[in-house]
């Protein structure tokens, strides 16, 4: 069994109130930024090519960040689905697909594998980012606690779908049992491992207090069992992987902080959510500008304030 990451944009970033302000908003300085990339997961079993997540769909524009913006997913590397056969693979050779939350960095090209059964978390299935997708199996877990998870589902032996509720009400997590490490690919549970080193949570969860009882089951699990904690949206994910790095909340990786370019491009008039991928554009909207949308308007997907939004 071999766990690959699925590189698909570099170069962004998360600001300190993005990645650590979930329960102490304001006292983060937003010129903290940490790196920032995205790349999701496949597990190579050896019989079988499961994937956990399935990026953003092709054609998502990339953002143009300023001074001002809290995060950034970062410039293409190329599609998903390219960095996904640059891996050496068929979308046909896919039998899974485990979804840690509807997100559409995460469920962007759940569509584009026609053999994958796709296990979503079953207080998920409502999300409007999963209509029209066929092949879902709704996920119960009806397998009883994994560790000190109180519910999970055993997708085989060594791989483990776990509920953990917060960032999305149907969130959960995936470890994977190799060589005596357990592999944990999280979703966005953190967006940068500062984060979980520092218990904090970040801004974006459907269910704050859900969030917390998470993140302290997770930290707990870390401390008591050797685990390789493999994020999404930093570069940390793919380099605790390469290094088969084991987490030790007590001696963090030191940070390096992110290089930021802010030479402009020329904008679009469509803004980026850079929480969910929602895009707005003027002309879906009677060709209203959207500096000029209300200030407590709301990104219509993930209910995300304006400020989360960057230009495209
Ligand atoms: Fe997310």
């Amino acid at each position: 069994m071999i766990i690959k990451a699925v590189k698909f944009r570099k170069d962004g970033f998360y600001t300190q109130p993005f990645a650590f302000g979930g329960e102490e908003d304001g006292q983060y300085d937003q010129n903290i930024r940490y790196r920032g990339t995205l790349q999701n997961y496949l597990i190579d079993t050896g019989d079988e090519v499961i994937l956990v997540d399935t990026g953003l769909p092709a054609g998502t524009p990339e953002e143009v960040p300023d001074e001002k913006s809290l995060g950034f997913t970062g410039k293409d590397i190329c599609s998903y689905m390219d960095a996904f056969k640059a891996l050496g693979y068929k979308p046909e050779q896919v039998t899974k697909i485990l979804l840690t939350h509807r997100h559409s960095d995460h469920s962007g090209e759940l569509k584009s594998f026609p053999n994958a059964k796709i296990y979503v978390n079953e207080e998920e299935l409502d999300a409007a980012e999963l209509k029209g997708i066929s092949n879902i199996v709704p996920v119960k877990f009806t397998d009883g606690a994994y560790y000190n998870f109180p519910e999970c589902q055993k997708i085989q032996d060594g791989i483990h779908y776990i509920k953990a509720k917060g960032h999305t009400k149907g969130n959960s997590i995936i470890i994977v049992e190799l060589d005596g490490l357990f592999y944990m690919i999280h979703g966005d549970i953190t967006y940068v491992d500062e984060a979980l080193y520092q218990d904090k949570l970040s801004v974006v969860y459907d269910d704050r207090a859900a969030a917390r009882v998470t993140q302290n089951r997770i930290r707990e699990f870390i401390k008591n069992h050797p685990t390789v904690y493999l994020s999404t949206h930093s570069p940390q994910g793919y380099e605790n992987l390469e290094a088969k790095r084991v987490m030790d909340l007590d001696n963090p990786v030191p940070t390096v902080f992110a290089a930021v370019d802010f030479s402009a491009k020329k904008a679009t008039g469509k803004y980026v959510c850079s929480v969910c991928g929602y895009i707005y554009d003027p002309e879906q909207h009677d060709g209203v500008a959207f500096e000029d949308l209300p200030a407590d308007w709301r990104c219509p997907r993930c209910r995300q304030p304006k400020e989360k939004f960057n230009r495209a």
